[in-house]
């Protein structure tokens, strides 16, 4: 299986066979286990990947260049306000000349209704693997980490309760990539998952119609409900996030109306005992969250950040080794 992934794109997890996507976990914990024994990893010697950015990052850009640094290879880091798709050059060109130089292109591009269509116009040209980093769809490189994450914690992901649901924020309009991500994954590996958001907050309705259907096929469920309460009540995962309204059937929603969409210590007593918070980051503290939640014990958002290393190293292992 481990060859068989070589020089397969990674632009969202939908391409990937569940048998793929437990591969990939497999190797992410072996590489965790090395990095915590100070095992050198040297498996990508002398490849190149670039990394381009149309967005700011903390952990996405950092996991891969440190990532690949560690597996021996190197990483390009391209804003690309600095190149010359500044001037119009179109994804054929930038993807075909930069698979020439090295082994994958990267890309962060949340741009609604451009981002995806812009990697997959580079996957069609590219000789390389495509590797997104975020697009305005999928965040597939988080969604991974997050289940390693679940994993790790629980062990079994048959049948528990995981929550993902609406915050309020002011920080700015985040995509909708992270849970649509997540609202298609975790169905997958069997979990009972409760979407939650107030109204004028919906994910597209083909999500909520294939996330049902992962969670037939697989033994779990999916239900929607804007109910906060109820999202939170016997949890055993829960990640509170904001999302920007994408439909534009409202128009932009006043979400000032929403600021008790917050996740408290109050509200966190509903859920079970060693339920687990889980954040992509960066979290909006005071309004997504309250610091007694996020610094609290059931919180679990810098093992999941550190995930984010161990699997992005898989996910160029594999598709680039
Ligand atoms: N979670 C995440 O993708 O973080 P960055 O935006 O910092 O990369």
């Amino acid at each position: 299986m481990r060859s068989k992934l070589r020089g397969k794109d990674f632009i969202t997890l939908r391409d990937w066979t569940k048998e793929e996507i437990d591969t990939l976990l497999e190797v992410s914990f072996e590489l965790k286990e090395k990095f915590l024994k100070g095992e050198p990893t040297p498996y990508l010697p002398y490849k190149t990947i670039f990394l381009m950015f149309f967005e700011q990052s903390t952990r996405t850009r950092n996991s891969m260049e440190a990532g690949i640094a560690q597996l021996g290879g190197h990483a390009n880091y391209l804003d690309t306000s600095t190149m010359q798709i500044s001037h119009g050059e179109v994804a054929k060109d930038t993807a075909s000349v930069l698979s020439r130089y090295g082994h994958a292109i990267a890309c962060r591009n949340c741009f609604w209704g451009i981002g995806n269509k812009y990697l997959n116009n580079m996957a069609k040209h590219s000789r390389v693997p495509i590797m997104s980093l975020q697009d305005d769809l999928y965040h597939p490189m988080q969604g991974i980490a997050d289940l390693m994450t679940i994993i790790e914690k629980k062990k079994e992901t048959k049948n528990l309760k995981v929550s993902i649901i609406w915050a309020y924020a002011t920080s700015h309009k985040k995509p909708i990539s992270v849970p649509l991500t997540q609202c298609l994954l975790f169905p997958r590996y069997g979990m009972d998952v409760t979407l939650a958001y107030p109204e004028g907050f919906e994910m597209p309705d083909w999500v909520i119609e294939e996330a049902k259907k992962n969670a037939e096929e697989n033994g779990g469920s999916f239900r929607i409900t804007h109910d906060m309460e109820e999202a939170y009540r016997d949890a055993d995962v829960v990640i509170p996030k904001n999302w920007g309204s994408w439909s534009g059937k409202k128009g932009d929603v006043e979400i000032s109306q929403f600021k008790d969409w917050k996740c408290t210590e109050e509200i966190m007593k509903l859920a079970k005992k060693d339920v687990i918070y889980m954040h992509a980051l960066p979290a909006d503290r005071g309004n997504e969250v309250d610091d007694s939640v996020i610094d609290g014990p059931n919180s679990v958002i810098y093992d999941e950040a550190e995930n984010r290393l161990h699997t992005a190293k898989a996910v160029m292992w594999l598709t680039m080794g």
